[in-house]
């Protein structure tokens, strides 16, 4: 493949809102290589088969033993450069308590939301080039939230690392979170989910604009690093108390 002039993002977890940020990319100019894990998103097979040179699909399975290392050194040989931006949004939800987890479940969790964060800011920073790592953070998950104790804990690691791996990247490489509160619901959830969205300080679903600006705004602000900003309606400022 002839090598492109566009900078190189690297999205995980391309679904429902990530194929959003896969085109909202394309859109602003850059080559993507994206992640998908059971199944390709049929969202984006028009685009992956008509600019095979800058979309591209890697299967991933980010619980597995060093795959985030493998997925970014495969994109690297793709694209024949590193990622300027890895925005991780690659997620599995968790419905458990500390009664009935599992040693397993819990560094599942772990492995899926935290630890890729520090593999690609090393690769990052081994790149030697100026790069963004950005993830995809839960605004329910501020503070121990009933029911999802493994996914909790593991969203919780990964918004603690944004500042030490921020601190312990810069200059070179930016890292900067988005906590996001309830924007699309769950199959089967719609019920309790719009009870959550009436009880939010803001009343309101953020809507998934809001959403692109904020991934632009941590994009383009090159002084921006160590943050996580929060499009949640208010959802971090209040405990919730309902478990989907
Ligand atoms: N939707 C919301 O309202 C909301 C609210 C708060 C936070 N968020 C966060 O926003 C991000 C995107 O949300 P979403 O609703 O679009 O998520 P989603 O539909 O649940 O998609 C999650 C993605 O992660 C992938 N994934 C799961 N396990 C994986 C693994 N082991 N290796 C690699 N990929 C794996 C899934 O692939 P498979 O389906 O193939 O397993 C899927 O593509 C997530 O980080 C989520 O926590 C979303």
């Amino acid at each position: 493949m002839p090598w492109r002039t566009e900078p190189l993002a690297l999205v995980t977890g391309v679904a429902r809102l990530g194929t959003g940020w896969v085109r909202l990319l394309r859109q602003n100019g850059w080559q993507v290589a994206y992640s998908w894990h059971q199944l390709p998103p049929p969202e984006l097979e028009t685009l992956t088969q008509t600019q095979p040179e800058l979309v591209h699909g890697f299967r991933c399975d980010l619980e597995q033993p060093y795959s985030a290392g493998k997925l970014f050194d495969q994109v690297t040989h793709w694209a024949g450069k590193t990622p300027s931006l890895v925005l991780h949004a690659a997620s599995r939800w968790f419905n458990d308590t500390v009664a009935d987890t599992t040693e397993e479940a819990w560094f599942t969790s772990l492995r899926l939301h935290a630890w890729p964060l520090a593999a690609w800011t090393r690769q990052l920073l081994a790149a030697g080039t100026p790069a963004s790592l950005i993830t995809v953070l839960d605004a329910r998950t501020s503070a121990p939230t009933p029911g999802e104790f493994s996914y909790g804990w593991g969203k919780r690691l990964a918004a603690g690392l944004v500042a030490d791996l921020a601190r312990q990247a810069a200059p070179l490489v930016r890292v900067n979170g988005l906590a996001l509160g309830p924007v699309l619901s769950p199959t089967g959830g719609e019920l309790r989910w719009d009870s959550w969205v009436k009880a939010l300080p803001l009343g309101v679903q953020p809507p998934l604009s809001d959403i692109d600006q904020a991934l632009l705004f941590l994009l383009n602000s090159t002084s921006v690093t160590g943050e996580i900003l929060h499009i949640d309606g208010g959802a971090g400022l209040v405990r919730r108390e309902l478990s989907l």
